[in-house]
């Protein structure tokens, strides 16, 4: 027997009211902030994103899906999505349209991860990166864009993490001092975190090892090394958070775990949880466009995975509406009824009223049974006697109440 591989979920009928309706919402919020819909394929050149996301990055190091095509390109499964949509501005020109250009998507990404819940192997992200402009005021946009699509989902006890990472005139001074301390102590230090102190030392203050944990809390603070003008997009973006009433707090660890972010950093997370099930998460890129060869163009973007916010929906015993369906239900008795089924529920559906037919030959309370577990408010029947009459039964499915009407009245009065 086949099953799903080990990560994935199939997203069986019943879940779809909650995708559809995240969607739904996703898709208004960015209708009312002026965001347009981008798609971009399933896989890149692998060095996309190890360009992008950077070599050091667990993202790059263990979770990829790279392989090697029929052609011999080595190609990746999409790991995230800011990188292809960076790649489509450069590619396409977008930079002769109006700065900054904000564009959102919904998107698989895989990630060859240890699966647990709220984290697979393939998921869905919703992001959207507004690319082109490195005014604060853009950063506050992004991140109250985020806030208010939580508010509109439903979605309470939620904090906004945010801090500065500084950008490549000050964080090398910030990451010397950072290793320094940390060279200080050495032995108290994970083994992942001594292996990567050289390499990506900012890594060590999101460590989940409760040791590394509590040597984060006293080691050298970003925002205590940014260079004036970073500094001062930091403190303009916490004027407009707090104009804004965005109820933000600076968390000094938090970093992100991919290497393009430049200044903003910001996440998300369910309060009552732990860093592991952060919501969302995102910041700025001010560098990114020109590694992949544009011009220098500041930009920043937030994303979403949809199954975190269908967990936290149903924690939180958000209810959303059911999808529309069906009302009428055709059932019918012998070979001659059901021809004339088949043509009623044809001239049902194309004056747009839904319609699921009987198949097969059940018996009568079978078919009435079926209609019923299908939640149908009529059921139509056609047996030997509405033949002869060239009538149908119209059966009120929760009164239980019936009634005999000419067979060409049916679609008004159903309608
Ligand atoms: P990220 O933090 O790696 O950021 O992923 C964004 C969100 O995707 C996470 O906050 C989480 O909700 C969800 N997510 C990540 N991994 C998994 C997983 N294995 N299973 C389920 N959900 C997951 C990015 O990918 C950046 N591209 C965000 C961004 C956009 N930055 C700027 N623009």
């Amino acid at each position: 027997m086949y099953r799903a591989p080990r990560g994935t979920t199939d997203i069986l009928p019943p879940e779809q009211p909650y995708w559809r309706y995240v969607e739904q919402k996703a898709a208004d919020i960015c209708q009312l902030y002026g965001y347009e819909r981008i798609d971009s394929p399933l896989f890149e050149d692998a060095g996309l994103f190890i360009r992008t996301v950077g070599a050091g990055t667990d993202i790059v190091e263990k979770e990829m899906y790279s392989f090697e095509d029929k052609g011999g390109n080595q190609v990746t499964l999409r790991p995230e999505g800011t990188a292809p949509v960076c790649r489509a501005y450069v590619e396409h020109g977008l930079h002769n349209q109006p700065q900054p250009v904000r564009l959102y998507y919904f998107a698989d990404i895989f990630r060859y991860e240890r699966p647990q819940a709220g984290r697979y192997r393939q998921h869905h992200q919703f992001g959207y990166e507004a690319i082109g402009d490195g005014d604060p005021v853009l950063d506050a946009e992004v991140i109250d864009m985020a806030w208010q699509l939580f508010v509109s989902l439903g979605l309470g006890r939620l904090t906004l993490n945010l801090n500065s990472i500084g950008c490549k005139e000050c964080r090398p001074e910030y990451l010397k001092r950072l290793k320094e301390y940390y060279a200080d102590h050495l032995s108290e230090l994970c083994r992942d975190c001594k292996a990567r102190l050289d390499r990506a030392p900012l890594r060590l203050l999101d460590c989940k090892n409760p040791d590394c944990q509590r040597l984060a809390q006293s080691a050298p603070k970003s925002i205590d090394y940014l260079c004036p003008p970073c500094a001062e997009h930091f403190n303009h973006l916490q004027q407009y958070l707090e104009a804004l009433a965005l109820p933000f707090i600076i968390n000094h660890r938090l970093v992100r775990g991919l290497d393009y972010y430049t200044r903003t950093v910001f996440e998300i997370q369910p309060e009552e949880e732990g860093s592991q099930s952060t919501l969302g998460g995102g910041g700025r890129y001010d560098d990114l466009i020109e590694e992949l060869g544009g011009k220098p163009t500041p930009a920043i973007g937030f994303a979403v995975g949809i199954e975190r916010i269908i967990l936290n929906l149903k924690r939180q015993a958000v209810s959303v509406p059911a999808l529309r369906k069906p009302q009428v239900f055709i059932a019918c008795m012998g070979g001659e009824a059901k021809a004339v089924a088949v043509k009623l529920a044809a001239t049902l559906r194309r004056a747009g009223i839904g319609v699921i037919e009987a198949v097969g030959d059940r018996s009568l309370k079978a078919q009435l049974r079926q209609a019923n577990n299908l939640g149908v408010r009529h059921t139509l029947i056609i047996g030997e006697d509405e033949l002869k009459t060239g009538t149908v039964a119209l059966r009120d499915m929760s009164s239980g109440e019936q009634k005999n009407v000419p067979l060409a009245q049916a679609p008004d009065l159903l309608r």
